[in-house]
């Protein structure tokens, strides 16, 4: 084993509700990070890989465990561990040359030593000729080349990249990602270890030594696969298309409320964030799943690229789908439901009584709106009230999403209506409460 450089041990880190409730975001993460390796972090959305990632740069301290760098504890940010963030972050009044600067010039390096520097990274990274371009004028994929030259001049030992290319289109996504690749693996830049977080499974496998695969509520690690496979890998090939289907695979496994919802544990509770699927979403995946050729059963890669939605979206929409018990999941394989597949073939009034019942049945938030209503004389709600509810076990931004998700498939469901300019929920017109 090579030296380790950065260790996170039963690292935890809280934040507080807008209620003042503590919530757990990550617990019990230990982690180490060695000396020639690049790792992927694979997880859910808000599962805590960003903070992290933040704990790793120092930028947030951990509430729990302890943070390593070099064998000694992390205080603040350390001169060797460099971050590069989804959002391009630049400074739109500087030229390229002074944003990749900046960082040397805050060390209170020489002008004369800082602009060599800079324009030796300038160069690796492709924006030779763009020196005195200002943010504005570059296309996005030339502004993510100098979030990252203004990581790599500071000569840092570990690069933590935050879904660094997913901003981006995906051919100017790879192509970055590959330059990347080709700097680490030719020794043209000191760094000797890399963690990225990715949403994208492909690129995952493709750039990594090992992927690890974090749960949520709260976030840890929870399984992780070593990639042995040499480089440069080919995205076609079977080496690299098993890996994937492995991931893909560890990443819906069961476990309680840590990856997919499975088969036996559909129970949500009231304050549970909810699946952020889209409705058309799921009809789009239980229609192709019951067309040729896969009469019901699909490889979950096959399906993603069938219906081209994101990693991201896909996990989302699956879990939707298993918690309304539309399909399940066996070893990686996705299965229509008895029901998912009369729900193919029902008309569209059907359907929405279907997916109604459904929602009555397995999500317990929206029952509980259902049962507000019936119970309230006039037969509306303000959803301030639910919010509020929620804020006790999501943060402010999950509490708003989970809601809206519940709206969404609510009114779709035929439970209730939304007045969306006065955020009152209250029954369908047929069921409301006749006046007096
Ligand atoms: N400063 C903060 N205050 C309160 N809650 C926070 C703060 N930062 C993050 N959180 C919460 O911590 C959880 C994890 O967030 P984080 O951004 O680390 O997730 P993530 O895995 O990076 O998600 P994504 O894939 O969407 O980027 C979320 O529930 C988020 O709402
Ligand atoms: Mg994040």
């Amino acid at each position: 084993m090579s030296t380790p450089i950065v260790e996170l041990k039963a690292v935890g880190k809280h934040f507080r509700g807008a209620d003042g409730s503590k919530r757990s975001v990550l617990e019990g993460v230990d982690f180490t990070l060695r000396e020639g390796e690049i790792v992927a972090l694979l997880g859910q959305s808000g599962s805590g890989k960003s903070t992290m990632l933040r704990i790793m740069a120092g930028l947030i301290q951990a509430d729990d465990g302890q943070v390593l760098y070099r064998g000694m504890p992390l205080y603040g940010t350390a001169r060797g561990i460099r971050m590069v963030f989804q959002s391009f972050a630049l400074f739109p009044w500087l030229t390229v040359q002074k944003n990749v600067e900046l960082g040397l010039e805050a060390q209170g390096m020489a002008p004369e030593e800082r602009a060599r520097r800079a324009e030796k990274v300038i160069e690796l990274i492709g924006l030779s000729g763009f020196e005195g371009a200002l943010p504005r004028e570059l296309s996005g994929g030339m502004r993510q080349r100098v979030g990252i030259a203004r990581a790599l001049v500071m000569e840092p030992e570990v690069l933590l990249m935050d879904e660094a290319f997913s901003a981006l289109d995906v051919l100017t996504g790879e192509r970055l990602r590959e330059e990347i690749l080709e700097l680490w693996q030719s020794g043209q830049i000191p760094t000797k270890a890399i963690l990225v977080v990715s949403h994208n499974i492909e690129e995952a496998v493709m750039m990594a030594d090992r992927v690890l695969i974090f749960a949520s509520d709260p976030g840890r690690v929870r399984a992780e696969l070593p990639i042995s496979l040499p480089q440069p890998r080919k995205a076609e090939s079977n080496e690299v298309r098993q890996l994937i289907d492995k991931v893909y695979e560890l990443m819906t496994a069961s476990s309680r409320r840590g990856g997919l919802i499975s088969e036996k544990e559909v129970k949500l509770q009231l304050g549970d964030r909810l699946p952020q699927a889209d409705i058309a979403h799921m009809e789009g995946i239980l229609e192709t799943l019951a067309e040729e050729p896969f009469h019901g059963r699909a490889d979950l890669p096959k399906i993603a690229e069938e219906t081209e939605l994101t990693d991201a979206e896909l996990l989302e929409v699956l879990n939707a789908l298993l918690l309304l018990g539309f399909a399940y999941l066996t070893n990686g394989d996705i299965l229509m439901t008895e029901l998912g597949g009369r729900y193919v073939k029902a008309s569209n009034i059907e359907r929405q009584e279907m997916f109604g019942k459904q929602l009555l049945e397995h999500v317990p938030l929206i029952a509980y709106i259902c049962h507000g209503l019936q119970q309230d004389k006039s037969g509306d709600l303000p959803e301030d009230l639910f919010l509020k509810l929620l804020r006790f076990t999501l943060s402010e931004e999950e509490a708003e999403r989970a809601l809206r998700v519940a709206i969404e498939w609510g009114r779709y469901g035929d439970l209730f209506e939304y007045n969306f300019n006065t955020g009152v929920i209250q029954l369908p017109e047929e069921d409301q409460p006749a006046a007096d």
